[in-house]
């Protein structure tokens, strides 16, 4: 809801509010972002505003009708460079004269209905009745620039989004050097910035900084959203807990280089400010020419980490994830990357399907290594004709084989990709992003092409187009295997360059919408080597993204952990694979790699046909049992327990980050699924104990081990969640270490919840 008091905007969620007001001087005051406040119409909530007596010592009066004002001591809705301010701006242009001054002022504030489309982005959608819509105009006093504040107002979700476009009103070129998308200025400083970063196969990693003084930034400027800085970010207070403190989430929607600042002023106040990555970036927005920046999501929550997160997860999965796929439940899918690698042919993939048909698997993946003559990753990207050496009677072949099977087909593509051994490039060795004349930095022995230019994305459009209508295709995984160098486009004059970045994205979207309209009954699953773009962005397209190289079974659980608080587990692919793992040589249990995978969107990713009779047996009984509670899983509320990131102790100890709990609870809180995992094995230790978390508190459940053989008992929501449940007592090997639980290294234990009918 949007309520307007005189020049006062108090933008309500069910829970939060989040107001600004037009100063008298024509800047926009940020006033408050937090928990719900009441305010009375006609009544302004003056009590919030800054007031003005003089200004600070050696800072600049911003005009001679205004001398005690300031703007470097004002919390505003968006900042300039010029007029006084000298925290991160949010906007940054070099006008016709050169000058890189700016000053908005407030022009018109208008209620649109709904949520219209983008011209140029991806953005979150809702009906008129689910989302409210407040666009305030600002005109530059000086230069001919228009900007609007696009504000969207999730009420049900607790999520506001944010947007910004800025329109060349004046008669002059100007050069765009940074459009934000979110700004948000708090009163104080005293926060932890928490960042997920990483690198390939370590995606995620969840790092808090005590905000002092000065200025922390995530970035990314590998071309890519990245796994080196996720967009998704938080602000929290230094007491929050998973469950309590005021917690603070930005997502981005975007998947190319974005930029993330916190800073702290001189006078005490914290500025956030998120968008796309100002670094080598440039923009020509001719006379009349506009810009539009990437949707920010912002969701508060006094509720700890999980309460954020749950707000997050919801508005991701109602407003972000579409099409036909959005409610359906994904199936049971058997990939052949780690199976087979490049080394497969016909035969052994459909020897690897029967296997996992037999298993219970209701989805075959034919991985790289189908197409050209890609028998190791230097060749044949670009080349999108099946491998007839290997695949005689083509994807149509194969794909009716396992149709007949009962089996689902999907298949594995790289479309943006290009081998300098490919047919593609020969042919077109100016479709790359490369200097001319100037050597070439590589990476997996391939090159991106230049999607900036639209010949290009119509190949990718026209190629991909023919693949997935080579065969019975219900699924696709989109790859993307390397970050950029050598930003340059051959389609584009030097003064433009400072946009290929951009534009990429851009042309990416464009391809990714053509074929998923095209595509409607595909289910796409982005990838990028992992998670190297992994965003909101990709989400508007494809409902589910592979979440790491990384399977191993711990590593994965605290990825796993790392996404889910910015995204639900349900748009997070996660697989079962062989053991020693493939990336860490460790070797963990069956049942924890199925417990730990069975949380995101699940399926297996090994040679089933090598796998020994007990091993294939327990996997027939982890997908018998996961289709009886995958809804659970799919569509649940997910809470984290306590995380191996919780710090104060080393692991060898009962201390923190030894164990892990999650836990996901139905809609209707009738069902709800828990895992405990440990890291390593604790001698001598006292019995652990598993907390639920979102039960019905006056609910009797009947409390079980998933397959049985563990714990069992019946209790009230609030005796699961509060006293918890103790694992049995079991003790080791020849049973003479009276007191050491047998609870090796990595070990885990599944819960499934049920209320009881007639209890209540
Ligand atoms: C990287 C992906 O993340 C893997 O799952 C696999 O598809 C390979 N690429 C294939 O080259």
């Amino acid at each position: 809801m949007i309520q307007q008091v005189g020049n006062y905007y108090m933008l309500h969620t069910e829970h939060t509010t989040y107001g600004f007001r037009v100063m008298e001087s024509g800047h926009l005051e940020h006033l408050y972002y937090g928990r719900r406040i009441t305010v009375e119409d006609g009544e302004a909530p003056e009590a919030l505003a800054e007031k003005f007596a003089a200004v600070p010592g050696n800072t600049n009066g911003y005009s001679e009708e205004y001398p005690a004002l300031t703007l470097e001591d004002v919390r505003l809705e968006m900042s300039s460079y010029g007029k006084g301010d000298v925290r991160e701006p949010f906007v940054e242009a070099v006008h016709g004269d050169g000058s890189v001054t700016s000053d908005f002022l407030f022009a018109k504030a208008e209620l649109l209905p709904g949520k219209e489309k983008y011209r140029t982005l991806p953005g979150s959608y809702g009906e008129p009745g689910q989302v409210g819509h407040l666009c305030v105009t600002l005109a530059d006093r000086q230069y001919g620039l228009e900007l609007e504040l696009h504000y969207y107002v999730y009420a049900e979700c607790d999520v506001i989004a944010r947007s910004a476009r800025l329109c060349n009103r004046s008669g002059d070129p100007v050069r765009l050097l940074r459009l934000m998308s979110a700004q948000v200025d708090f009163d104080t400083s005293d926060y932890v910035f928490t960042t997920f970063t990483g690198a390939w196969a370590r995606e995620m990693e969840k790092t808090a900084i005590r905000v002092q003084a000065g200025k922390y930034v995530n970035a990314s400027y590998t071309g890519t959203s990245s796994n080196r800085a996720n967009p998704f970010v938080m602000l929290s207070r230094p007491e929050t807990s998973e469950d309590f403190g005021d917690c603070y989430g930005f997502h981005l929607i975007y998947s190319g280089n974005h930029y993330e600042a916190v800073e702290v002023s001189s006078f005490g106040k914290l500025r956030f400010v998120s968008g796309i990555s100002p670094q080598s970036f440039c923009y020509l927005l001719a006379p009349g020419e506009d810009f539009e920046s990437p949707e920010a999501v912002m969701a508060y929550s006094w509720e700890g980490f999980n309460g954020m997160s749950q707000r997050m997860h919801r508005f991701v999965r109602e407003h972000i994830v579409r099409g036909e796929w959005k409610r359906k439940v994904r199936p049971v899918l058997l990939n052949s990357w780690e199976a087979a690698y490049f080394d497969i042919d016909e035969e052994r993939l459909l020897r690897l399907a029967r296997a996992g048909k037999e298993a219970g698997a209701e989805l075959f993946v034919m991985d790289d290594g189908w197409f050209g003559t890609r028998d190791d990753d230097t060749q044949s990207l670009g080349d999108w004709q099946a491998d007839r050496r290997k695949l005689p009677g083509g994807v149509a072949g194969i794909s009716r084989k396992i149709r007949e099977m009962g089996l689902a087909f999907g298949i594995w593509v790289e479309p943006e990709m290009v081998n300098v051994r490919s047919r593609l490039y020969r042919e077109h060795p100016d479709w790359v992003l490369q200097i001319p004349g100037k050597p070439h930095s590589e990476g997996r022995s391939q090159r991106i092409l230049d999607l900036t230019r639209k010949e290009v994305q119509d190949f990718v459009i026209e190629a991909m187009g023919r693949v997935f209508s080579s065969g019975e295709i219900s699924y696709v995984k989109w790859d993307m295997n390397r970050t950029f160098t050598d930003y340059f486009s051959g389609g584009l004059d030097a003064g433009r360059q400072g946009e290929v970045a951009h534009r990429y994205v851009l042309g990416l979207y464009r391809c990714m919408e053509e074929l998923t309209g095209r595509f409607p009954q595909i289910l796409f699953e982005g990838c990028c080597a992992g998670g190297n773009r992994f965003d909101l962005g990709i989400l508007c397209y494809f409902p589910q993204i592979w979440a790491s190289d990384n399977t191993d079974a711990l590593c994965r659980a605290q990825i796993q952990t790392g996404y889910s608080y910015g995204y639900p587990m349900s748009v997070l692919g996660a697989h079962v694979s062989a053991c020693p793992n493939h990336q860490t040589m460790r070797t963990a249990p069956l049942r924890t790699r199925f417990h730990v995978a069975c949380f995101g969107i699940f399926g297996y990713e090994c040679d089933l046909t090598e796998m020994d009779g007990e091993e294939l047996e327990q996997i027939k009984e982890q997908i018998a049992w996961y289709k009886e509670w995958r809804e659970v899983l799919q569509t649940g509320e997910f809470y984290r327990g306590r995380t191996f990131s919780d710090g104060g102790g080393s692991c060898l100890s009962q201390r923190k980050g030894n164990i892990l709990e999650w836990t996901c609870v139905s809609a209707d809180r009738e069902k709800a699924v828990g895992m405990l995992m440990q890291k390593l094995a604790v001698p001598n230790t006292r019995t652990e104990t598993y907390h639920a978390k979102g039960l019905d508190a006056g609910a009797r459940y009947r409390f079980a081990s998933a397959g049985g053989g563990g714990e069992s008992c019946a209790a009230y929501g609030d005796a699961l969640m509060y006293g918890g449940v103790k694992l049995r007592q079991a003790f080791c090997g020849n049973g003479r270490q009276e007191g050491t639980r047998l609870f090796p290294d990595f070990a885990s234990e599944l819960y499934c919840m049920e209320k009881e009918k007639g209890k209540k």
